[in-house]
């Protein structure tokens, strides 16, 4: 097969990837024209995406790209700066001081930075537990732990292949949600959802009719929010109500902290959205065509933090708040351990704290975009960084 399918970019200015990252993708590639072959010229986007992100070995989290950090295609909060994870640790111990287990259970770890920045800050911790889909990053989480990590802290990682029996402790989220395969829906007099076929030389939009759940999930969007425009596009993540409800059985006294970029509903279906919220990361680049160089690009949908709230809420949890990333770290001692940090290093190290500091908490940066939801089962916890607000109150 020539390779049109994925690297004709349009008008995008995009690097070219490298050999062995072309090869992969022209097989990640052909394994998708032959799904959408099996299943009559077109599948959802949701498929789409989630083959392009997690396909065994070919897939964007699941094959060998770096990702994270500045070599890679986008960076995370744990990877800016280590203020990140202690901000996150010292909200930890105060929920384990109110009696929560002093155990972490860390969803989709990345490349495990905020693992080793928070039993670094936390000696109390007894097990940190990792639970990632994809092999390749559970791999290269072992292999950069076991080097930066004392033999004691390290001893204490467990990598998971499920969600645990029954768990005790602390859930975290950091950007996991928004990697969840989104259904893309566009307003066209009627509701259809955008699938995705091929004609011969690349991938294309096509329509269909959405099933109805997806239909059942925006009506109900438009019943509370109001009716939205004609050629209206955007997403719906079915993926919330099936993942907070397993994770709701197997928490038996936990508190969850959901880490993400996004917006309640009154902004994410806000009329004047009309394009949705879909983002594609390749080589530090942001642009919005997901149906170009797949397994080599990330791509990403916003969160919405209602709809999460809703399905935490369906599956047994206590919501306990909603708060721009900015206030969530302030609450928890970002500018004290800056201090700390910076009172042990010279003129250089102040000068990246304090970067550091303003791309996590500024409001043009992570602290507004980002936010911090909260929730607890079967606990009594209070977290005074969850201001109440709005639903949240
Ligand atoms: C954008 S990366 C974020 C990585 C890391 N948390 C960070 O902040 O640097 C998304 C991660 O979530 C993982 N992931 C996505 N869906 C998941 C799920 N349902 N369960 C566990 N991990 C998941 C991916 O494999 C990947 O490691």
């Amino acid at each position: 097969m020539d390779l049109a399918p994925g690297f004709e970019t349009g008008g995008l200015k995009l690097p070219q990837p490298d050999a062995a990252a072309v090869a992969s993708s022209t097989r990640l590639v052909q394994a998708i024209v032959n799904r959408i072959a099996s299943c009559g010229g077109v599948i959802g986007f949701n498929e789409y995406m989630h083959m392009a992100l997690y396909q065994p070995g070919l897939g964007y989290y699941s094959g060998n790209a770096i990702k994270f950090g500045a070599l890679g295609d986008f960076v995370t909060a744990p990877e800016i700066s280590p203020l990140f994870g202690n901000c996150l640790a010292s909200q930890c111990a105060a929920l384990i001081g109110q009696g929560c287990a002093a155990r972490i259970l860390e969803f989709g770890a990345g490349s495990g930075k905020l693992c080793g920045q928070i039993l670094r800050a936390l000696p109390g911790l007894e097990r940190y537990l990792i639970l990632d889909l994809s092999a390749e990053l559970k791999q290269r989480q072992r292999d950069a732990l076991r080097g930066d990590l004392e033999p004691e802290l390290f001893a204490k990682i467990e990598w998971l292949s499920g969600l645990p029996e029954v768990f005790d402790g602390i859930v975290l989220a950091n950007e996991v949600l928004d990697a969840m395969p989104v259904h893309l829906l566009v307003k066209q007099h009627q509701w259809q959802e955008l699938g995705v076929g091929y004609d011969g030389q690349r991938f294309d939009w096509r329509s269909l009719a959405p099933g109805e759940r997806l239909l059942r999930e925006i009506r109900d969007i438009e019943s509370r929010r109001g009716e939205l425009p004609d050629d209206y596009r955007c997403e719906i993540n079915l993926n919330f109500k099936p993942w907070f409800s397993a994770l709701a059985q197997s928490c038996r006294q936990a508190a969850v902290l959901i880490i993400d970029y996004g917006y309640e509903q009154s902004e994410f279906y806000h009329p004047a959205r009309n394009r949705g919220t879909l983002e594609c990361y390749f080589q530090q680049r942001v642009h919005s065509d997901p149906l170009i160089y797949p397994g080599l690009q990330d791509i990403t949908a916003y969160v919405d933090f209602d709809a999460c709230a809703d399905a935490a809420e369906t599956g047994g949890f206590e919501i306990m708040g909603l708060v721009p990333q900015r206030d969530f770290l302030l609450a928890n001692g970002l500018l004290e351990g800056a201090q700390s940090l910076a009172a042990d290093g010279g003129i250089q190290e102040q000068l990246a704290l304090s970067q550091q500091i303003k791309t996590l908490s500024m409001p043009d940066e992570m602290g507004e975009r980002f936010k911090v939801l909260a929730m607890q089962k079967n606990l009594t916890l209070e977290m005074p960084a969850m201001q109440r607000r709005g639903r949240y109150g």
